[in-house]
């Protein structure tokens, strides 16, 4: 197999499942790569190896002492040797930082399988090497972020081409790991492009080390600002390369209100932005206060009974399905690490898309067989097979999204709320009626004119009241209103998973069905219509016929609540402008708030925070509130 021709086809297709490298063992036994003629790791001792040309060559474990956070950048993650040594230093450090960032770039990541039989030869890292298997990702390009050791490691694995990925990368890296294949094999890993990426993302003191001492490894290094010197190899290597950043860093400090070490925020709002927001923050040790006007948590559109989650996927793979799909996969993540949520729990049974019409479900079959996703994360069902699944007949095929869900985002609010309680201050009952900025703090005043909140950083999560203060008008927001329709089947038999298209139908937890929901842009009545139930009803019995057999639109049971939604119908996360330092908006959930809060909060919670960014740079400006500006 020649690398030239084996591995192509993905790089500039987002979506397609990466090809997995001519993986085998060579003669000794050590782990080989038959497209690049080279192994993985030296014949002397993977973890050895690790240890002494990367953490020792990086001065590790003494560089972090002290530390609260450090962030480490590998090329190549090829069997995760290097990434599991370092986890086992700080696991024998309980004094080490309290958050560890791992990126980690790799172009052929191995099958979960193949990692687990490879690790097993080191039974030292059984209990770490289980923990990664059970959080590996699917095989799709782009940017994955694991949380591993209880939150302790953050693990992004930058899936595709170093010299493509890379420069998506932000982050302030203190110490590189340059893990290639050897640079004669595998030029893409030691290129100029690469090099120039490395000392973009450097942070004041950082080092890096890697096993080669090839002269162009050298002069590459060094012409980026790199001073690099030879040290005693691993092994039967004779020398290694240990370096440092020899000039100032490209990439500044942490904003002002970040090196305060005040790590005190206020977030308005208690729907899935302002829980999830506030649950990233706390999980990074800061404490929050949380102001909401209501009595308690998701009483506005989070508080629906259900919501569906699952990606947006179209054939050109647009950011907007890009980006939904790292959230997507990052939510399922999020959802199951909030441990057992609050009743009614998760029902984890998938998400079955039906096609409006027969030329609808034929896009749907051309759809998946070009963009070749794994069927873990979507694939075409016929009609038969969907009415299995959906346990009665279903009116076309569809795309089955197995790992769809749908979930009570009250009792993501509540689980979010409650993650670290300690940490997390609600304060119910208080409408936050105005903002203004001190020397140092964001203050928060209610309608009498008290401050009711004061904080170096502000996160205001109100949906469409959001662009209610003088600071944040610019946010372009409309509402759209939604109203469901409840009721409990005859014979109490209700769906199996839930279905979507033109509309949502998903059985509760307490047996009703909810059918879900209308979309009414610049709508704002909140009375319950019988209008509304017959629309819903009427889409849903074109998916699902005889769902809704009997059933009296003037009678049903429902809810009405207020998406706020963008324009181009994406979230608005981040600063807002460059004038009002420490202010950040969270809202524009619209539709999908299940599938973008939990990601858009911890990028926005890494952003505060100075940490790497879970998010491609391409794909976090699609949900900037920087893009409203004129
Ligand atoms: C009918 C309907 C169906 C939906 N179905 C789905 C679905 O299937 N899947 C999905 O992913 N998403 C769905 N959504 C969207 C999802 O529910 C929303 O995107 C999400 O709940 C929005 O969360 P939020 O925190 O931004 O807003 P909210 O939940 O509205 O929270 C904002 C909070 O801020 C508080 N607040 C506002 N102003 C102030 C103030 N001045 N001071 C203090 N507090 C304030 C409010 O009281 C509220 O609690 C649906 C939405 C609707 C309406
Ligand atoms: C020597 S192995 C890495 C070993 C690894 N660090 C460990 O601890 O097990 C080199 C890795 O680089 C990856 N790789 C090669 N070319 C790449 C490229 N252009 N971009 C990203 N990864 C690449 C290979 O797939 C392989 O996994």
């Amino acid at each position: 197999m020649s690398r030239d021709t084996s591995h192509q086809s993905f790089t500039s297709h987002r979506a397609i499942a990466l090809a997995e490298t001519g993986f085998s063992s060579n003669a000794e036994g050590i782990p080989y790569s038959q497209a690049f003629g080279d192994v993985y790791h030296s014949a002397d001792g993977g973890t050895a190896q690790a240890r002494h040309v990367f953490l020792a060559g990086n001065r590790l474990p003494g560089r972090w002492q002290g530390r609260e956070s450090f962030t480490i950048l590998e090329t190549g993650f090829g069997l995760g040797l290097n990434f599991l040594e370092t986890w086992r230093a700080l696991d024998e450090e309980p004094s080490g930082p309290s958050r560890m960032h791992f990126i980690s770039v790799e172009k052929y990541p191995l099958s979960p399988t193949a990692l687990a039989e490879a690790h097993a030869r080191w039974p030292e890292h059984a209990t770490r090497s289980r923990e990664l298997a059970g959080a590996w990702p699917l095989p799709l390009a782009g940017f994955h972020r694991l949380h591993l050791a209880g939150g302790r490691i953050s693990l992004t694995l930058l899936l595709g081409d170093a010299s493509a990925l890379l420069p998506q990368l932000t982050a302030s890296v203190d110490a590189f790991y340059l893990d290639g294949f050897a640079p004669s094999r595998n030029p893409d890993m030691w290129s100029a492009a690469v090099f120039e990426q490395l000392a973009r993302l450097a942070a004041p003191g950082a080092t890096l080390a890697t096993w080669t001492v090839a002269g162009a490894v050298r002069d590459g290094l060094g012409a980026c600002g790199f001073a690099v010197e030879k040290r005693t190899g691993f092994g039967s290597k004779r020398e290694m390369l240990a370096g440092h950043l020899a000039k100032p860093p490209i990439r500044q400090g942490p904003p002002a209100h970040q090196s305060t070490h005040e790590r005190r925020a206020i977030v308005i709002g208690a729907g899935l932005s302002g829980a999830t927001c506030a649950e990233r923050l706390a999980a990074r040790g800061w404490t929050v206060e949380v102001i909401e006007r209501h009595s308690a948590p998701a009483l506005e559109a989070s508080g629906n009974p259900a919501g569906l989650a699952a990606p947006v996927i179209n054939l050109a793979d647009a950011p907007n399905a890009q980006l939904s799909r790292a959230a997507f996969l990052y939510a399922l993540r999020h959802f199951a690490a909030l441990g057992e949520l609050p009743e009614p729990a998760t029902r984890v049974g998938g998400v079955l898309r039906i096609a409006r019409d027969e030329r609808e479900a034929e896009r749907f079959a051309g759809l998946l067989r070009d963009l070749s996703y794994p069927a873990a994360l979507a694939r075409f069902a016929d009609r038969a097979e969907g009415s299995a699944m959906a346990g009665r007949p279903v009116a076309r095929a569809g795309i089955w999204f197995p790992s769809g869900t749908h979930v009570s985002p009250g009792a993501i609010c509540a689980a979010s709320l409650a993650r670290h309680a300690a940490r997390i201050h609600c304060r119910f009952g208080i409408r936050a009626a105005r903002l203004e900025a001190d020397t140092n703090d964001w203050k928060v005043f209610d309608e009498a004119g008290t401050c009711v909140a004061s904080a170096p950083v502000l996160v205001v999560a109100s949906a469409l009241d959001a662009r209610s203060y003088v600071q944040t008008t610019g946010i372009r927001l409309e509402t759209v209103r939604g109203q469901v329709s409840l009721f409990r089947p005859a014979g109490g038999q209700g769906l199996d998973i839930a279905v979507t298209g033109e509309r949502h139908a998903v059985t509760l937890p307490d047996g009703r069905i909810m059918l879900g929901a209308t979309f009414q842009p610049g709508d704002d009545g909140v009375e319950l219509r019988a209008a509304d139930h017959a629309a819903n009803i009427a889409l849903v019995e074109s998916m699902l016929p005889g769902l809704c057999t009997g059933l009296d639109p003037g009678r049903l049971e429902g809810r009405v609540g207020f998406r706020a939604a963008t324009p181009d119908r994406l979230p608005a996360f981040g600063p807002l402008s460059a004038e009002h330092p420490g202010l950040h908006v969270a809202t524009g959930l619209g539709a999908r708030g299940l599938v973008w809060a939990p990601l858009c909060a911890e990028w926005l919670a890494a952003h505060i925070t100075g940490e790497p960014s879970p998010v491609a740079l391409d794909l976090a400006a699609g949900f900037s509130p920087e893009r409203f500006r004129n």
